[in-house]
């Protein structure tokens, strides 16, 4: 007998991940978009705010009310800022939701790490031992049996997929590992901004939030430490790039002995993902493009050793729309409800 579809809302649905979510679970064939939700964008019709899906969708956009979302689905997926997301995510699980947070805000297990680097306290730390890291590539199991997934951030999805395979293996060490990566656009939201506005970023390109500054160091070391048992320190700069999407993560580690070849990495790295729908690990010699997994939540990560230095240089490549968040989100959705891990996402990116 076929299961019944599954009932998802979407909150924040009028932003930048909100939108892909839609883009995505709209083609989704094992599950019913049913409700949608924001905080200033509310119209009798989606397709007023996000014209992409006239014709597509007919929903309105409501003001969000967790008992309205608990008549209606089965599923929410919160696409909020941080901050924003703690009080909507506890109202969801007390009515019996399961709950996909697109935020940073149960990334961090530790409320004080949190405070730190978000600078406020955590709303809600009693629920942070129950949030699942949904990177399925590392905690697949734990994300089929949890109520909430805090899905990970663009960067630290194309930053680690690359180097979890190697420090599974013990191939790198992970004392003095540095990553430089690039993003585009719209990693910075809906909402304008002089720092994104096209004259200013559609010829140049800037480092941000140097030395140690970025939200997304501590997640990064968190999920490394998930590997080799203590979140090591890594030094990681941003940088800002002239596209609308994707990420270029470029991951430089000491080999732990002479003599690890990039065939020895790649053969470690296809072992490791074998079984992952959403990771394509390159031959020797390959280099990633963004423009290779545009569209897709397809992660794609390559290697090369630098043999005079005796270094690793790891790359990663995703659409920060798609694997680094709604894509991701909706793969974890797939381990939650029991169904294929790649359902509805098995599409290849386009390119050009
Ligand atoms: N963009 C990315 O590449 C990316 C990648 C990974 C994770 N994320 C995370 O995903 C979340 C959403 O990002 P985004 O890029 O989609 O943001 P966005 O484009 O700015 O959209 C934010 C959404 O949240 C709603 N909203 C804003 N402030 C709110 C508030 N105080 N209370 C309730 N609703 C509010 C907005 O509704 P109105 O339009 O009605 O104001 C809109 O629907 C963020 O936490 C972000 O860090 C983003």
């Amino acid at each position: 007998m076929e299961r019944p579809r599954a009932r998802v809302a979407i909150v924040g649905a009028t932003g930048y991940t909100g939108a892909e979510l839609l883009r995505l679970l709209l083609q989704h064939p094992s599950v019913t978009v049913t409700a949608l939700y924001a905080r200033e964008k509310l119209t009798p019709r989606v397709s007023t705010v996000l014209p992409a899906l006239t014709g597509l969708c007919d929903l309105p956009i409501e003001p969000f009310d967790a008992d309205d979302v608990a008549r209606r689905a089965d599923v929410a997926f919160c696409a909020l800022p941080h901050g924003a997301s703690i009080a909507c995510v506890e109202a969801l699980l007390a009515r019996g939701l399961r709950v996909l947070d697109l935020s940073a805000d149960f990334r961090l297990r530790d409320a004080s790490v949190y405070k730190t680097w978000y600078g406020a306290e955590h709303a809600a730390p009693a629920r942070l031992p129950e949030a699942v890291y949904g990177l399925p590539e590392l905690h697949r199991e734990k994300i089929r049996a949890t109520r909430l997934v805090a899905v990970p951030g663009c960067y630290p999805t194309a930053s680690t997929l690359p180097l979890l395979p190697l420090l599974a293996a013990g191939m790198v060490r992970p004392e003095r590992i540095v990553i430089h990566a690039l993003s585009g656009v719209s990693g910075a939201g809906r909402t304008p901004a002089p720092s994104t506005h096209f004259p200013e970023t559609g010829e140049g390109a800037r480092n941000y939030k140097v030395a140690g500054t970025h939200r997304h160091t501590p997640e990064i070391e968190q999920v490394l430490g998930d590997v080799i048992g203590a979140a090591p320190t890594v030094t990681f700069t941003p940088t800002l790039a002239p596209m609308t999407r994707g990420i270029l993560s470029t991951q430089y580690a000491d080999l732990a002995r002479e003599g690890v070849t990039v065939e020895a990495m790649v053969a470690e790295a296809r072992r490791y993902f074998a079984g992952s729908p959403s990771v394509a690990v390159l031959d020797p010699g390959v280099l990633p493009d963004t423009l290779w997994v545009r569209g897709s939540n397809r992660a794609m990560v390559g290697y090369a050793v630098d043999a005079r230095a005796g270094r690793v240089v790891a790359m990663g490549v995703i659409d920060n729309l798609v694997k680094g968040a709604s894509g991701q989100a909706v793969q974890c959705m797939n381990l939650m409800l029991g169904e294929d891990e790649g359902e509805g996402l098995r599409g290849a990116g386009m390119f050009p």
